[in-house]
Protein backbone atom coordinates (compact mmCIF):
# COMPACT_ATOMS: atom_id res chain seq x y z
CA UNK A 1 0.00 0.00 0.00
CA UNK A 2 1.30 3.34 -0.65
CA UNK A 3 2.54 5.47 2.37
CA UNK A 4 0.44 8.42 2.85
CA UNK A 5 2.69 11.23 3.74
CA UNK A 6 1.71 15.06 4.39
CA UNK A 7 1.47 17.21 1.42
CA UNK A 8 4.43 19.53 2.19
CA UNK A 9 4.16 21.56 -0.35
CA UNK A 10 0.65 23.13 0.37
CA UNK A 11 0.83 26.61 2.30
CA UNK A 12 -1.55 25.42 4.30
CA UNK A 13 0.66 22.56 5.61
CA UNK A 14 3.17 24.76 5.73
CA UNK A 15 1.92 27.13 7.93
CA UNK A 16 0.23 24.31 10.15
CA UNK A 17 3.83 22.99 10.60
CA UNK A 18 5.40 26.39 11.44
CA UNK A 19 2.89 27.45 14.21
CA UNK A 20 3.46 23.82 16.14
CA UNK A 21 6.93 23.94 15.55
CA UNK A 22 7.13 27.36 17.07
CA UNK A 23 4.26 26.52 19.85
CA UNK A 24 6.32 23.65 20.96
CA UNK A 25 9.79 25.08 20.75
CA UNK A 26 8.92 28.18 22.91
CA UNK A 27 7.08 25.47 25.55
CA UNK A 28 10.15 23.92 25.47
CA UNK A 29 13.18 26.74 25.79
CA UNK A 30 12.42 28.07 29.23
CA UNK A 31 14.68 30.48 30.31
CA UNK A 32 16.92 28.05 32.35
CA UNK A 33 17.18 25.11 29.40
CA UNK A 34 18.17 28.09 26.91
CA UNK A 35 20.96 28.97 29.67
CA UNK A 36 21.79 25.95 29.78
CA UNK A 37 22.53 25.17 26.00
CA UNK A 38 24.18 28.43 25.65
CA UNK A 39 26.67 27.54 28.63
CA UNK A 40 27.41 31.18 29.09
CA UNK A 41 28.25 32.14 25.31
CA UNK A 42 26.10 33.86 23.13
CA UNK A 43 23.71 31.76 21.11
CA UNK A 44 23.58 33.05 17.43
CA UNK A 45 20.18 30.74 16.92
CA UNK A 46 18.44 30.96 19.84
CA UNK A 47 16.12 27.78 19.43
CA UNK A 48 12.73 29.44 20.54
CA UNK A 49 13.03 32.45 18.28
CA UNK A 50 14.20 30.32 14.93
CA UNK A 51 12.50 27.27 15.56
CA UNK A 52 11.38 26.48 12.17
CA UNK A 53 14.67 26.70 10.92
CA UNK A 54 16.26 24.14 13.31
CA UNK A 55 13.28 21.97 13.37
CA UNK A 56 13.73 21.65 9.01
CA UNK A 57 16.92 21.10 9.54
CA UNK A 58 16.14 18.48 11.98
CA UNK A 59 18.68 19.66 14.79
CA UNK A 60 15.29 19.77 16.98
CA UNK A 61 13.07 16.90 17.76
CA UNK A 62 9.41 17.42 17.00
CA UNK A 63 8.72 18.45 20.77
CA UNK A 64 11.10 20.64 20.58
CA UNK A 65 14.03 19.43 22.35
CA UNK A 66 17.81 19.25 20.75
CA UNK A 67 19.25 15.67 21.35
CA UNK A 68 23.07 15.91 22.22
CA UNK A 69 24.32 15.04 18.46
CA UNK A 70 22.02 17.52 17.18
CA UNK A 71 23.86 20.19 19.85
CA UNK A 72 27.17 19.45 18.65
CA UNK A 73 25.93 20.51 14.48
CA UNK A 74 24.09 23.13 15.84
CA UNK A 75 27.36 24.66 17.65
CA UNK A 76 29.75 23.92 14.42
CA UNK A 77 27.04 25.75 12.44
CA UNK A 78 26.79 29.06 14.95
CA UNK A 79 30.51 29.02 15.75
CA UNK A 80 31.27 28.97 11.85
CA UNK A 81 28.70 31.73 10.90
CA UNK A 82 29.63 33.57 14.18
CA UNK A 83 33.22 33.63 13.61
CA UNK A 84 32.60 34.99 9.56
CA UNK A 85 30.01 37.88 10.70
CA UNK A 86 33.06 40.62 10.35
CA UNK A 87 34.26 39.12 6.96
CA UNK A 88 30.19 38.32 5.29
CA UNK A 89 29.95 42.43 6.09
CA UNK A 90 33.05 43.48 3.95
CA UNK A 91 31.53 40.95 1.22
CA UNK A 92 27.99 42.21 1.30
CA UNK A 93 29.01 45.76 1.40
CA UNK A 94 31.04 45.36 -2.00
CA UNK A 95 27.71 43.33 -3.37
CA UNK A 96 25.66 46.22 -2.27
CA UNK A 97 28.06 48.99 -4.01
CA UNK A 98 27.74 46.81 -6.99
CA UNK A 99 23.99 46.39 -6.43
CA UNK A 100 24.52 42.61 -7.12
CA UNK A 101 23.60 39.27 -5.19
CA UNK A 102 25.66 38.09 -3.00
CA UNK A 103 26.88 34.09 -4.37
CA UNK A 104 27.98 31.87 -1.86
CA UNK A 105 29.35 28.31 -3.05
CA UNK A 106 28.62 25.63 -0.07
CA UNK A 107 30.89 22.87 -0.98
CA UNK A 108 30.05 19.45 -0.04
CA UNK A 109 27.18 20.81 1.52
CA UNK A 110 25.92 17.33 2.47
CA UNK A 111 22.37 17.72 4.22
CA UNK A 112 22.72 21.39 3.67
CA UNK A 113 22.77 22.88 7.88
CA UNK A 114 25.27 25.44 6.75
CA UNK A 115 23.68 26.30 3.35
CA UNK A 116 20.49 26.92 5.13
CA UNK A 117 21.40 28.34 8.22
CA UNK A 118 23.14 31.55 5.84
CA UNK A 119 20.23 31.94 3.72
CA UNK A 120 18.13 31.92 6.34
CA UNK A 121 20.30 34.65 8.21
CA UNK A 122 20.44 36.81 5.38
CA UNK A 123 17.24 36.74 4.68
CA UNK A 124 15.94 36.94 8.21
CA UNK A 125 19.13 39.07 10.02
CA UNK A 126 21.07 40.67 7.69
CA UNK A 127 18.34 41.69 5.25
CA UNK A 128 21.00 41.19 2.27
CA UNK A 129 19.90 39.51 -1.08
CA UNK A 130 22.04 36.12 -0.81
CA UNK A 131 21.80 33.44 -3.72
CA UNK A 132 23.87 29.96 -2.31
CA UNK A 133 24.50 27.34 -4.48
CA UNK A 134 25.38 23.77 -2.33
CA UNK A 135 26.74 21.29 -4.30
CA UNK A 136 27.29 17.71 -3.24
CA UNK A 137 28.00 14.75 -5.08
CA UNK A 138 25.78 12.45 -3.21
CA UNK A 139 22.79 12.87 -4.98
CA UNK A 140 21.05 11.21 -2.34
CA UNK A 141 20.84 14.27 -0.21
CA UNK A 142 19.71 16.86 -2.80
CA UNK A 143 16.34 16.09 -2.54
CA UNK A 144 16.02 16.47 1.07
CA UNK A 145 17.62 20.06 0.75
CA UNK A 146 15.39 21.12 -1.58
CA UNK A 147 12.88 19.41 0.94
CA UNK A 148 14.28 21.76 4.00
CA UNK A 149 14.43 24.66 1.48
CA UNK A 150 10.80 24.78 0.36
CA UNK A 151 9.61 24.20 3.76
CA UNK A 152 11.53 27.79 5.18
CA UNK A 153 10.65 29.26 2.13
CA UNK A 154 13.82 29.63 0.99
CA UNK A 155 13.80 28.47 -2.59
CA UNK A 156 14.13 32.15 -3.73
CA UNK A 157 17.92 32.51 -2.70
CA UNK A 158 19.22 28.42 -1.84
CA UNK A 159 19.80 26.10 -4.56
CA UNK A 160 21.70 22.56 -4.85
CA UNK A 161 23.45 20.45 -7.51
CA UNK A 162 24.13 17.09 -7.95
CA UNK A 163 28.38 17.74 -8.47
CA UNK A 164 31.53 17.17 -7.40
CA UNK A 165 33.88 20.23 -6.56
CA UNK A 166 36.19 18.67 -9.34
CA UNK A 167 33.65 19.73 -12.03
CA UNK A 168 31.65 22.29 -10.74
CA UNK A 169 31.54 25.13 -13.58
CA UNK A 170 29.96 28.23 -12.23
CA UNK A 171 28.65 29.88 -14.68
CA UNK A 172 27.15 26.93 -16.14
CA UNK A 173 25.76 26.70 -12.50
CA UNK A 174 24.41 30.10 -12.14
CA UNK A 175 23.08 29.66 -15.59
CA UNK A 176 21.11 26.62 -14.79
CA UNK A 177 19.87 27.60 -11.24
CA UNK A 178 19.56 31.31 -10.90
CA UNK A 179 18.61 31.95 -14.44
CA UNK A 180 15.15 33.51 -15.05
CA UNK A 181 14.36 30.64 -16.82
CA UNK A 182 14.93 28.34 -13.59
CA UNK A 183 12.21 29.99 -11.84
CA UNK A 184 8.52 28.94 -13.09
CA UNK A 185 6.13 31.70 -14.27
CA UNK A 186 4.67 32.50 -11.19
CA UNK A 187 8.33 33.21 -9.78
CA UNK A 188 9.47 30.66 -7.62
CA UNK A 189 12.40 28.98 -7.76
CA UNK A 190 11.94 25.05 -9.36
CA UNK A 191 12.06 22.84 -6.55
CA UNK A 192 14.20 20.26 -7.76
CA UNK A 193 17.02 19.90 -9.96
CA UNK A 194 15.77 22.48 -12.75
CA UNK A 195 14.78 20.81 -16.24
CA UNK A 196 15.85 23.87 -18.36
CA UNK A 197 18.58 24.14 -20.00
CA UNK A 198 20.47 27.07 -19.99
CA UNK A 199 21.26 28.79 -23.17
CA UNK A 200 24.62 29.38 -24.53
CA UNK A 201 25.24 33.09 -24.26
CA UNK A 202 23.70 32.38 -20.24
CA UNK A 203 26.16 29.84 -19.68
CA UNK A 204 29.17 32.19 -20.97
CA UNK A 205 28.58 34.41 -18.28
CA UNK A 206 30.79 33.57 -15.24
CA UNK A 207 29.41 35.26 -11.97
CA UNK A 208 30.99 36.86 -9.56
CA UNK A 209 31.30 34.02 -6.61
CA UNK A 210 31.79 36.59 -3.31
CA UNK A 211 32.51 33.22 -1.09
CA UNK A 212 33.28 29.69 -1.04
CA UNK A 213 32.62 27.68 2.24
CA UNK A 214 32.82 24.05 3.01
CA UNK A 215 32.23 22.39 6.52
CA UNK A 216 33.64 19.32 6.63
CA UNK A 217 34.24 18.04 2.86
CA UNK A 218 35.69 14.51 2.68
CA UNK A 219 39.66 14.20 2.03
CA UNK A 220 40.72 16.02 -0.53
CA UNK A 221 37.47 18.30 -1.24
CA UNK A 222 38.81 20.89 1.01
CA UNK A 223 41.69 21.48 -1.45
CA UNK A 224 39.50 21.45 -4.01
CA UNK A 225 37.17 24.18 -2.43
CA UNK A 226 40.06 25.66 -2.08
CA UNK A 227 41.07 25.48 -5.48
CA UNK A 228 37.83 26.46 -6.96
CA UNK A 229 37.77 29.56 -4.67
CA UNK A 230 40.82 30.74 -5.78
CA UNK A 231 39.64 30.17 -9.24
CA UNK A 232 36.86 32.11 -9.26
CA UNK A 233 38.70 34.57 -7.03
CA UNK A 234 36.22 34.84 -4.26
CA UNK A 235 36.89 37.21 -1.79
CA UNK A 236 36.00 35.37 0.71
CA UNK A 237 36.63 31.64 1.19
CA UNK A 238 35.99 29.53 4.79
CA UNK A 239 36.69 25.92 5.47
CA UNK A 240 36.62 23.50 7.94
CA UNK A 241 38.51 20.49 7.26
CA UNK A 242 37.48 17.09 7.12
CA UNK A 243 40.15 14.02 7.18
CA UNK A 244 42.16 14.96 4.18
CA UNK A 245 45.49 11.67 4.46
CA UNK A 246 46.89 13.09 1.34
CA UNK A 247 50.13 13.61 3.09
CA UNK A 248 49.80 10.98 5.28
CA UNK A 249 49.54 8.48 2.45
CA UNK A 250 52.55 10.09 1.24
CA UNK A 251 54.33 9.70 4.22
CA UNK A 252 52.92 5.97 4.83
CA UNK A 253 54.85 5.09 1.04
CA UNK A 254 58.39 7.12 2.59
CA UNK A 255 57.83 4.85 5.82
CA UNK A 256 58.02 1.73 3.58
CA UNK A 257 60.49 2.12 1.47
CA UNK A 258 62.45 3.06 4.50
CA UNK A 259 63.40 6.21 4.06
CA UNK A 260 65.28 8.59 6.69
CA UNK A 261 64.69 12.11 7.39
CA UNK A 262 63.90 14.42 10.71
CA UNK A 263 60.26 13.11 9.85
CA UNK A 264 60.74 9.71 10.15
CA UNK A 265 59.41 8.95 13.51
CA UNK A 266 55.92 10.52 12.14
CA UNK A 267 55.86 8.45 9.31
CA UNK A 268 56.32 5.22 10.58
CA UNK A 269 53.43 5.83 13.37
CA UNK A 270 50.13 5.40 11.52
CA UNK A 271 48.29 7.42 14.43
CA UNK A 272 50.86 10.45 14.03
CA UNK A 273 50.72 10.34 10.80
CA UNK A 274 47.55 10.94 10.55
CA UNK A 275 47.49 13.78 13.35
CA UNK A 276 50.43 15.80 12.54
CA UNK A 277 49.68 15.08 8.35
CA UNK A 278 45.98 16.95 9.28
CA UNK A 279 47.99 19.88 10.89
CA UNK A 280 50.76 20.33 8.32
CA UNK A 281 48.32 20.21 5.79
CA UNK A 282 46.78 22.99 7.41
CA UNK A 283 49.78 24.97 7.67
CA UNK A 284 50.53 23.71 4.16
CA UNK A 285 47.21 25.06 2.85
CA UNK A 286 47.13 28.33 5.07
CA UNK A 287 50.54 29.63 3.29
CA UNK A 288 49.75 28.28 -0.14
CA UNK A 289 46.29 30.93 0.29
CA UNK A 290 48.56 33.77 1.37
CA UNK A 291 50.47 32.92 -2.02
CA UNK A 292 47.75 33.08 -3.97
CA UNK A 293 47.41 36.98 -2.23
CA UNK A 294 44.90 35.97 0.82
CA UNK A 295 44.90 37.20 4.28
CA UNK A 296 44.77 33.57 6.45
CA UNK A 297 43.87 32.62 9.89
CA UNK A 298 43.80 29.22 10.94
CA UNK A 299 41.48 29.15 14.13
CA UNK A 300 39.83 26.86 16.15
CA UNK A 301 36.19 27.14 15.57
CA UNK A 302 34.50 25.03 17.73
CA UNK A 303 35.87 23.23 21.02
CA UNK A 304 36.97 19.83 20.53
CA UNK A 305 34.35 18.00 22.31
CA UNK A 306 32.14 19.24 19.33
CA UNK A 307 34.32 17.66 17.12
CA UNK A 308 37.91 17.10 16.58
CA UNK A 309 37.92 18.63 13.20
CA UNK A 310 37.59 21.89 14.79
CA UNK A 311 40.08 24.11 12.47
CA UNK A 312 38.74 26.34 10.73
CA UNK A 313 40.88 28.16 7.71
CA UNK A 314 39.87 31.85 7.04
CA UNK A 315 40.94 33.95 4.07
CA UNK A 316 40.40 37.29 2.86
CA UNK A 317 41.60 38.08 -0.50
CA UNK A 318 44.00 41.40 0.18
CA UNK A 319 44.21 43.23 -3.48
CA UNK A 320 47.37 44.71 -1.75
CA UNK A 321 49.32 41.85 -1.97
CA UNK A 322 52.71 42.11 -3.92
CA UNK A 323 54.15 39.37 -6.37
CA UNK A 324 56.89 39.18 -4.06
CA UNK A 325 55.46 38.46 -0.85
CA UNK A 326 53.19 36.11 -3.09
CA UNK A 327 56.32 34.08 -4.54
CA UNK A 328 57.93 34.89 -0.57
CA UNK A 329 54.97 32.38 0.76
CA UNK A 330 55.88 29.98 -2.15
CA UNK A 331 59.25 29.88 -0.79
CA UNK A 332 57.63 29.05 2.63
CA UNK A 333 55.43 26.16 1.52
CA UNK A 334 58.23 24.53 -0.50
CA UNK A 335 60.58 24.54 2.76
CA UNK A 336 57.76 23.38 4.91
CA UNK A 337 57.05 20.90 2.23
CA UNK A 338 61.16 19.73 1.99
CA UNK A 339 61.63 20.01 6.08
CA UNK A 340 58.73 17.29 6.67
CA UNK A 341 59.54 14.25 3.79
CA UNK A 342 59.23 15.99 0.51
CA UNK A 343 55.56 15.19 0.24
CA UNK A 344 53.22 18.67 -0.59
CA UNK A 345 49.80 18.32 -1.34
CA UNK A 346 48.23 18.51 -4.84
CA UNK A 347 46.87 22.16 -3.96
CA UNK A 348 50.13 23.01 -4.91
CA UNK A 349 49.72 22.23 -8.77
CA UNK A 350 46.17 23.04 -8.66
CA UNK A 351 47.21 26.82 -7.96
CA UNK A 352 50.13 26.68 -10.39
CA UNK A 353 53.32 29.15 -9.44
CA UNK A 354 52.72 32.15 -7.17
C1 LIG B 1 31.04 15.00 6.28
S1 LIG B 1 29.88 15.53 5.11
C2 LIG B 1 29.62 17.20 5.61
C3 LIG B 1 28.35 17.75 5.07
C4 LIG B 1 27.98 19.17 5.50
N1 LIG B 1 28.91 20.14 4.97
C5 LIG B 1 27.87 19.25 6.99
O1 LIG B 1 28.72 19.88 7.62
O2 LIG B 1 26.97 18.67 7.54
C6 LIG B 1 30.89 15.70 3.65
C7 LIG B 1 30.08 15.90 2.38
O3 LIG B 1 30.99 16.22 1.33
C8 LIG B 1 30.54 15.59 0.15
N2 LIG B 1 31.70 15.46 -0.74
C9 LIG B 1 32.83 14.74 -0.52
N3 LIG B 1 33.68 14.86 -1.56
C10 LIG B 1 33.08 15.69 -2.44
C11 LIG B 1 33.48 16.22 -3.71
N4 LIG B 1 34.66 15.89 -4.24
N5 LIG B 1 32.62 17.05 -4.36
C12 LIG B 1 31.42 17.37 -3.79
N6 LIG B 1 31.00 16.90 -2.61
C13 LIG B 1 31.81 16.08 -1.93
C14 LIG B 1 29.98 14.26 0.64
O4 LIG B 1 29.09 13.67 -0.27
C15 LIG B 1 29.31 14.68 1.95
O5 LIG B 1 27.95 15.01 1.76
Amino acid sequence: MPRITPDEDLPEFRVNWERETIARAQEHWTPERTAQLADGKALLLPPASNAPLLRALGLLHRDGSMPPKQVRKFWQVCHMVTLLSAQLRDVFANGKASQEPIRIVDVGCGRSYLTVVLAWMAKHQWHVPVQVLGIDRNPDVIEECYRRVRLLQLDDCVRFMHSTVEEFAPAQAWALHYSAAATDSSGDATTAAPHVVPTAAAQAVVPTIHAVIALHACDTATCDALALAVRVDAQLIAVAPCCQAELARGWAALAERAEVGAFAAIWHTPHLRRETGADITDAMRAVLLRSAGYNVSAIEFVPSEHTRKNTLIRAVRNPDTTPEQQRAHRAEYDNLVAATGGIGIALAKSLGPA
